[in-house]
């Protein structure tokens, strides 16, 4: 069975006051300010969404090499969380560890004089990140970077300051894929973006390193893993569930959701029934919930 509580909400927040931004590649899909972010937790709650997935469209002038207004504790992400958490305490905050959004080449993490990303700085990076966003209220961390031994280094960080509670979500299994690009137009990375993100992200020729990079980020304490992207990944999501037999979420990405929006702009297809066979098609794979930016939708029609 679907209903909404196996849904998760993934937004992107901008600056301002009053603002929305629709992304074109996105059709449907706004940067909100603060106050819509709000009013969309208020929405998700009322629809019964359990939790919201935030990312930031940080100002270009914050960006920079290293990315360091990923960890300013008063950072768009960090306001996000608190305003939410202040008008709707009892919706689930689940916020993406990762750079990207704050440098100014795009990349997940640091990178060197020849542009490859360098795994250990980035991970000590990415500890303080997460760290500055379980301080501000986050209920979920979810790396999305794909680098090695930071969910590890995550977990142990976020003991040592008291918060047991927080879960880390890993983006295990993700893909470096054709299908994150109006994510990128969001989130306002693809013009920065030098190169692409093979050098972090799994070639999508691979099934058993997925079940690799599962492995080791659970036994460093992940407390759930995800798969990306979704509906083209549902053997790796069925591999996953059947071996580890954990609590496995899909993404069905920013492409994705293009596509169907496309389709049904094209008088190709009937929106409501591709969003609900498609969200039932990961439940069927063995997924606990689907992160979609169709959930407000999906959810209006489950509750129908
Ligand atoms: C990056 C990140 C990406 C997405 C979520 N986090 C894009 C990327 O790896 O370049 C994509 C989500 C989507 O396409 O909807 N940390």
């Amino acid at each position: 069975m679907l209903t909404p509580a196996d849904l998760i909400w993934p937004l992107f927040v901008t600056e301002g006051q009053g603002v929305e931004e629709p992304i074109a590649s996105l059709p449907g899909v706004s940067r909100w300010s603060l106050d819509g972010i709000v009013a969309r937790a208020r929405e998700a709650a009322d629809l019964g969404i359990p939790c919201l997935a935030l990312f930031p469209n940080t100002p270009a002038h914050l960006r920079t090499d290293d990315g360091r207004e990923a960890m300013n504790p008063d950072n768009l992400m960090c306001r996000a969380i608190r305003a939410i958490k202040d008008a709707v305490p009892d919706i689930g905050v689940l916020t993406d560890v990762a750079l990207d959004p704050y440098t100014t080449h795009g990349h997940d993490g640091l990178v060197d004089a020849a542009g490859y990303v360098v795994n250990d700085d980035t991970a000590d990076a990415l500890v303080e990140q997460a760290l500055t966003q379980a301080r501000a209220g986050s209920d979920v961390i979810a790396p999305s970077d794909m680098m090695d031994g930071r969910i590890g280094m995550i977990r142990a960080a976020l003991e040592r300051e008291g918060f047991v509670n927080v879960q880390i979500m890993a983006y295990a299994a993700k893909y470096a894929s054709a299908f994150y690009g109006p994510f990128r137009d969001a989130v306002n990375t693809r013009g920065l973006l030098k190169g692409d993100k093979r050098t972090y992200q799994m070639d999508h020729a691979n099934a058993e390193e997925a079940l690799r990079e599962v492995a080791l980020d659970l036994a460093e304490g992940a407390d759930s893993v995800m798969v990306k992207p979704g509906l083209p990944y549902l053997d790796i999501i069925r591999r996953v569930k059947d071996e580890f037999r954990v609590p496995t979420f899909a993404y069905q990405v920013s492409g994705e959701y293009a596509m169907i929006e496309t389709a049904v702009a094209a008088g190709a297809a009937d929106r409501d029934a591709m969003v609900l066979e498609t969200l039932m098609a990961f439940k069927r794979a063995g997924c606990s919930g689907v992160l979609t930016y169709h959930a407000a939708h999906a959810a209006r029609l489950l509750n129908a």
